[in-house]
């Protein structure tokens, strides 16, 4: 089995799976292909079938939106296959059992939570009113304002290369006499807001701000303009309002009117 991360949410890297499953093909590699979607299903742009992806899973925290506590599985029709000799210890996650009792109806072998299925019908009703496209378009307006904003900032992106840049998370690298988890502690602390900490090799060196799930441009403005003054307070030389304007300025001229209100 081949586990691969579709989305990176520490560093803020989107993998090319297209890319991974080509390779697979061209060796006719038999593996399996796992995907951690925590952090891109039901926001970045993914094909689970024309990516030959045989098992992919997510939770429900990230972009739907909804609390912790749900863990989404789907699996092709080769893993369930293959889950069939496997030998691996099983025992609540066991496909088998909720397999059973799927075939009697809308039944489960444990006690399920009924208020996260609800919050689950609600969060797709939601994305799907919306328009599964375009929730990943405007998934894509969030990242690329965001990294508009750190540029103007005068700040990097912890993603080096472009094509890796990820839609639903910005991990931002600070200057060396900038510790970047207290940029995480003040933004809490003084603004209410919630940023990521930099984690393992870049704790302290990268702060994240995240832009998935049921967001819009102006929450993400406000968001931007909250960084700037925790990035001013922390000792930064930051403009105030110049990220800010660099977003706003990219997000008049693309965001669409809403559906429903034409
Ligand atoms: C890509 C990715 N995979 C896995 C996880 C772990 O999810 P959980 O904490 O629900 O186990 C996270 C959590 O943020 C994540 O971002």
């Amino acid at each position: 089995m081949y586990i691969y991360m579709h989305n990176e949410t520490a560093t803020g890297v989107t993998n090319d799976l297209a890319a991974v499953r080509a390779l697979l093909d061209k060796h006719a590699h038999p593996a399996l292909l796992l995907v951690d979607g925590v952090s891109s299903i039901c926001a970045l742009d993914f094909r689970m079938d024309e990516w030959g992806v045989d098992v992919a899973l997510t939770g429900s925290q990230k972009a739907l939106s909804m609390p912790t506590g749900m863990g989404i599985v789907c699996a092709s029709p080769r893993a369930l296959e293959a889950s069939k000799t496997a030998r691996s210890v099983r025992v609540f996650f066991d496909w088998k059992d909720y397999l059973r009792f799927y075939d009697m109806g809308t039944y489960w072998p444990y006690t399920p939570s009924i208020q996260l299925l609800y919050g689950l019908r609600t969060a797709l009703d939601l994305i799907f009113e919306e328009g599964l496209d375009n929730v990943v378009r405007r998934h894509n307006r969030l990242g690329t304002a965001t990294r508009l904003a750190v540029e103007a900032w005068g700040l990097s992106n912890c993603c080096q290369k472009e094509e890796w840049f990820s839609d639903t998370v910005t991990a931002v690298v600070v200057p060396p006499n900038i510790d970047s988890a207290e940029v995480v502690r003040h933004a809490w602390k003084r603004y209410n807001l919630s940023l990521g900490l930099g984690l393992n090799k870049v704790a302290g060196k990268v702060f994240r701000i995240g832009h998935l799930g049921n967001l819009n441009e102006l929450q993400l403005l406000g968001c931007l303009s909250g960084v700037e003054m925790v990035l001013k307070d922390v000792g930064y030389p930051v403009k105030l309002g110049s990220g800010v304007a660099a977003a706003a300025a990219y997000l008049s001229n693309s965001t669409p009117l809403i559906p429903s209100r034409i």
